[in-house]
């Protein structure tokens, strides 16, 4: 496998003659909650993906000056701006990606499940008008709780009768990001080099980095196992309480950024690219008990192609791998199991 860098594989432009001109994408793509402190800078980068030909952005607030401002921008992706519920369906006739980060942010001392009352309802409505008007498309859902907003998303996708598990994603690539970053930090390793899978879920102890089959394949000791885990886990936190100073909110720009890393993985999976590998929270058999679990899957022309390689990851772990693993299992099974039964208990 290769790990996907925010690279884009196409050139962003064309030889026409002896002229150069942009090379036009061709994918459209939905951010909700685009006016948001995650859509904004998310927005920024997808408008500058040369795969991309039609941005469609919505928010229930402030998404004119956003459109507004991005529009301006003199990259080839056309900007469109959407706002209040009777706009949705304009928003997301045929988009081939709806990415949501639409929802509330963590304050200080909040989990991500403190999240649930509100964000739940959030994902809810927004992912059945996704299935009302663009049941085809990949959804990528960035709000949290993601352990179990992703399983709303599935049910509510199942009971419109548009659930294909090949095209819902949790996005946990921020996961990724992190650990490739604190990796190279410790061991004085080239950037661009390091890729470390991380699996579970997206939250706390649910997310558990595989340091044992980093790339390039490194030692550590006991310590920077616990050391590194215990960053990666609690990242998340570190950055709401640096920004409790002044104004709060979570991880916004290096989350946009592994969003923007995603989308991208995404686009040349469905562009035909055949070597598209990328860590995500999906409905997989990796560990049978778990109905969701976050493992690197391939990418391809219709989402999730193959999750084969997932299962051969979790195999061999080291024992501090294994214990966590275990560890984490019933906690991932419960938020789940939250989201499903939510989702069911709506008329
Ligand atoms: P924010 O509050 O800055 O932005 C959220 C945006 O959603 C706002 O513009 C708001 O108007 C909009 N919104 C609210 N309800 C909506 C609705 N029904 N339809 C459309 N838009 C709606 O929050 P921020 O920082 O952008 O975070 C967004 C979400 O992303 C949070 O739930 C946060 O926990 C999550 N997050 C996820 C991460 C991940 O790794 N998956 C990492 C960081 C944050």
């Amino acid at each position: 496998w290769r790990a996907v860098k925010l690279r884009p594989r196409r050139r962003p432009w064309r030889r026409a003659g002896n002229r150069v001109v942009a090379q036009a994408g061709s994918y459209k793509v939905a951010i909700l909650g685009a006016a948001g402190g995650i859509g904004q800078p998310l927005s920024l980068l997808v408008k500058m993906s040369p795969l991309v030909s039609a941005l469609h952005l919505y928010d229930i607030a402030n998404v004119d000056g956003v459109t507004a401002d991005l529009g301006h921008c003199n990259t080839p992706a056309k900007v469109a701006g959407f706002t209040g519920k009777e706009e949705l369906a304009g928003c997301l006739a045929g988009v081939d990606v709806v990415v949501i980060p639409a929802g509330v942010p963590r304050k200080p001392g909040m989990t991500r499940d403190d999240l649930f009352g509100i964000n739940a309802g959030i994902v809810r409505e927004l992912v059945e008008a996704v299935a009302d008007h663009a049941p085809a498309a990949l959804v990528h859902v960035i709000s949290n709780p993601v352990n179990s907003t992703v399983p709303i998303a599935a049910e509510v996708l199942k009971r419109k009768g548009v659930y294909d598990p090949r095209k819902l994603f949790g996005v946990t690539t921020l996961d990724v990001v992190r650990a490739n970053t604190f990796v190279a930090e410790m061991k004085g390793l080239p950037l661009a080099d390091v890729d470390v899978p991380v699996v579970g879920g997206h939250a706390a102890a649910t997310i558990l980095p595989l340091l044992s089959k980093a790339r390039p394949k490194t030692a550590f000791t006991g310590e920077e196992v616990e050391a590194l885990t215990r960053r990666i886990q609690n990242a998340g936190t570190e950055v709401v309480e640096a920004k409790a100073k002044a104004g709060g909110g979570s991880a916004t720009l290096s989350m946009a950024y592994a969003a923007a890393r995603f989308l991208e993985a995404s686009l040349r999976g469905l562009d035909g690219d055949g070597d598209v590998y990328e860590c995500a929270y999906v409905q997989c058999q990796a560990v049978p008990e778990l109905p969701f679990f976050a493992c690197r899957v391939k990418l391809g022309r219709d989402g999730v192609e193959e999750v084969a390689a997932a299962a051969a990851e979790l195999r061999g772990l080291t024992e501090y791998e294994a214990r966590a693993l275990e560890a984490l299992k019933p906690q991932l099974k419960k938020s789940i199991d939250k989201g499903v039964a939510y989702a069911q208990q709506q008329p």
